[in-house]
């Protein structure tokens, strides 16, 4: 008898794993609470980065194997634009540990036999203008930045269909709403949904993003991070002049994308504080941990209004003819962060069919096309590389005062013990 699997969050790492399961010829069965692309999910976004520069040798080998995916497989080339990107590095002290991962990416890609000889080293802004009409009044002055044009974005919504598409094509039973929305793991075989419904299954893979705290007790390994998006609106003429700039990348101002072909809208994401929400853990009553909230509930959670400044900041430096439009579909966005920034994909202790795949740390998406095949090969006690498998282990010790991103470094809002004064939109 052919093995049963079921998979629960139909994100990223969800339906990677489904793909890479079908096409082995498994029997396979996604739920989610939201038909795809979720409102949930943290790809359900125009756009997102896919950069191959990691401090980790380990997740730039990993990227520069999901970049071929992206520029040469028939299914993700259309929904990949190859815009290249500027990331500029940052001048702040406090910042020092960013730019020393900047500069080990681009090593690394080095170790690992890329070819740099495209990466420009930028040191004015005006040779960014010159590079790129788009940016030709730019207030950068002088800078440390590079230009990699050998990178581009995901368009990620569009993706995540596409996953989907091509999974239900190669027979994944997807399942959405409340017959798809789990609440409860009732034992190594089981769960049990929303409408009250039980599937049993021989392997349950939990993928649930940032809300996977709600399902398994994750022992303080996550802590769910909101981030703060926005966009605005360019005209016909606005998208003609703009849409050949790359994307701009800075980790100290923000970043954004070019404008969408389609909808014309340019996609910023703001660094200057990100969110958590700190309620009562749902496994252990004396402790607080911060999980997701989300529009349904809280339809004001745009982002705190000073956060207009910085955009308008970021807009001036790069883009001063666009920075008095108005923010559009700003959201808060959230993801699932470890310690030290690595995937937590394992086996549930105590529960020997049930697995977890979450932890993305904000850096998951570029992914889409080679994460399953790991994490299928851990839920099938296939996979044999150790240094991944340790990477990915379920950790018992978590210092949290250690936290290596750097949104450890930026201020936080405590979503559930703030009154915030959040940005209306006009
Ligand atoms: C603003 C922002 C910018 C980002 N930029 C980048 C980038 O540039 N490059 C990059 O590589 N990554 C980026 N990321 C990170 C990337 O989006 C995540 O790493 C990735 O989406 C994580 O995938 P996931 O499958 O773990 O979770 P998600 O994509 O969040 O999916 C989780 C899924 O689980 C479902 N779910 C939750 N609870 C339940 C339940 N109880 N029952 C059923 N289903 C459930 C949800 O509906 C959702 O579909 C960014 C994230 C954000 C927020
Ligand atoms: C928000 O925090 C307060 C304590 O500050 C707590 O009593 C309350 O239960 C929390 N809200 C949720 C939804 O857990
Ligand atoms: C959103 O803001 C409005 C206006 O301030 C307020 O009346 C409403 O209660 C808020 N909604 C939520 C869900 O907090």
């Amino acid at each position: 008898m052919p093995e049963t699997f079921l998979i629960v969050g139909c994100g990223v790492f969800g339906l990677s794993t489904a793909l890479e399961l079908a096409k082995q010829g498994h029997k396979v069965t996604a739920l989610d609470l939201y038909p795809i692309p979720s409102k949930w999910s943290a790809a359900n976004d125009l756009n997102k980065i896919i950069r191959t520069e990691y401090s980790d040798k380990f997740y730039a080998q990993l990227a520069v194997e999901a970049l071929k995916s992206w520029e040469n497989d028939p299914l993700y080339q259309d929904v990949y634009t190859k815009s290249g990107r500027i990331t500029l590095s940052p001048s702040s002290i406090e910042n020092q540990h960013r730019l020393r991962f900047e500069d080990q990416g681009f090593e690394n890609l080095k170790e690992l036999g890329v070819d740099v000889s495209d990466i420009k080293h930028l040191t004015t802004g005006e040779e960014i203008g010159l590079m790129f009409p788009g940016f030709k009044d730019n207030e950068l002055g002088s800078i440390n930045a590079r230009y990699n044009p050998n990178t581009g974005y995901g368009h990620a919504s569009k993706s995540l269909i596409k996953v989907y598409e091509e999974s239900k094509r190669l027979g994944v039973q997807f399942i959405f709403g409340s017959q798809g929305h789990v609440k409860e793991i009732i034992n190594q075989n089981s769960i049990k949904v929303e409408s009250g419904e039980v599937y049993t299954v021989d392997k349950i893979l939990i993928s649930a993003g940032a809300s996977t705290g709600f399902l398994i007790n994750l022992q303080n390994q996550i802590k769910a991070t909101g981030l703060f998006v926005t966009h605005i609106q360019l005209t016909s003429e606005e998208y003609e002049k703009y849409k050949s700039i790359p994307i701009f990348f800075s980790a100290e101002l923000g970043y954004f994308f070019p404008p969408d072909p389609i909808n014309h809208q340019l996609k910023i994401a703001m660094t200057f504080s990100d969110a958590r929400n700190s309620i009562q853990d749902p496994f252990d009553s004396s402790n607080r941990q911060s999980l997701p909230r989300y529009r349904e509930e809280y339809q004001n959670d745009t982002f705190p209004k000073d956060g207009e400044y910085h955009v308008k900041l970021l807009l001036k430096k790069l883009l001063p003819e666009l920075q008095n439009h108005d923010l559009i579909k700003s959201k808060v966005c959230w993801i699932s962060d470890t310690t030290d920034s690595n995937f937590l994909i394992d086996k549930v202790p105590g529960l020997e069919n049930v697995f977890v795949a979450c932890g993305d740390s904000g850096h998951g998406y570029k992914f889409l096309p080679n994460i399953g095949k790991y994490i299928s090969g851990i839920i099938q006690g296939t996979e044999k590389d150790q240094v991944l498998k340790d990477k990915w282990a379920w950790r018992s010790t978590n210092d949290w005062s250690k936290q290596l991103s750097s949104r450890a470094k930026r201020p936080q809002i405590d979503l559930n013990n703030s009154i915030i004064d959040w940005y209306i939109e006009k």
